[in-house]
């Protein structure tokens, strides 16, 4: 014969059971963000749109120009190809994430300054993100590794920017 057996005089948890969350965790400068939005939304706009990090750059419609640069991990990718769905779980950096947390510039972007390889701008962040990317996987690039970034300056400034690469590479970024 079956037992009756008492209800315990308190819950046994306190926690409250909820619901599977529909969505996307993606960390973005080392940020957690959940984007609840269309899973096919490119991570420029929401990157612009959403997170007003407007550093990162529209490089047309398939990236070609490498202004939209982001590093997902340590790899260089094109903002507007990335559909939001497949970050999930992922790293993003933007310009905005490189310099340290109490501000002071990365080594590539103070070798920027020191080699004066910004014209109006527009390109500069590509630049950096495709310059970081570089130096992670090849410390010291040589001339044809860097002529071999994406990017695409219409001011003129390759030249400075290959000096400026080349300058954070020897560890001489801030020096004169
Ligand atoms: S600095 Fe103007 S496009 Fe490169």
């Amino acid at each position: 014969m079956l037992q009756a057996h008492a209800l315990p005089a308190e819950p046994a948890s306190t926690i409250v059971p909820e619901k599977a969350r529909e969505g996307i965790d993606v960390q973005i400068n080392g940020e957690s963000f959940h984007h609840t939005g269309d899973p096919q939304m490119p991570l420029l706009w929401y990157l612009r749109d959403v997170l007003r990090l407007t550093g990162t750059k529209y490089g047309g419609e398939h990236g070609e120009n490498g202004a939209d640069l982001v590093l997902v991990g340590d790899t260089a990718v094109s903002a507007v190809t990335v559909a939001m769905h497949t970050l999930a779980g992922k790293s993003v950096t933007t310009v905005e994430g490189l310099a340290a947390g109490d501000g002071s510039l990365h080594p590539l972007q103070q070798a920027f300054i020191d080699e004066d390889a910004i014209g109006c701008g527009y390109c500069t962040p590509g630049w950096l993100i495709a310059g970081v990317a570089l130096l992670r996987r090849k410390p010291k690039p040589d001339d044809g590794d860097i002529d071999q970034l994406p990017n695409l300056c219409r001011c003129g400034c390759q030249t400075r920017v290959r000096r400026a690469i080349k300058r954070a590479a020897a560890g001489k970024a801030g020096q004169s």
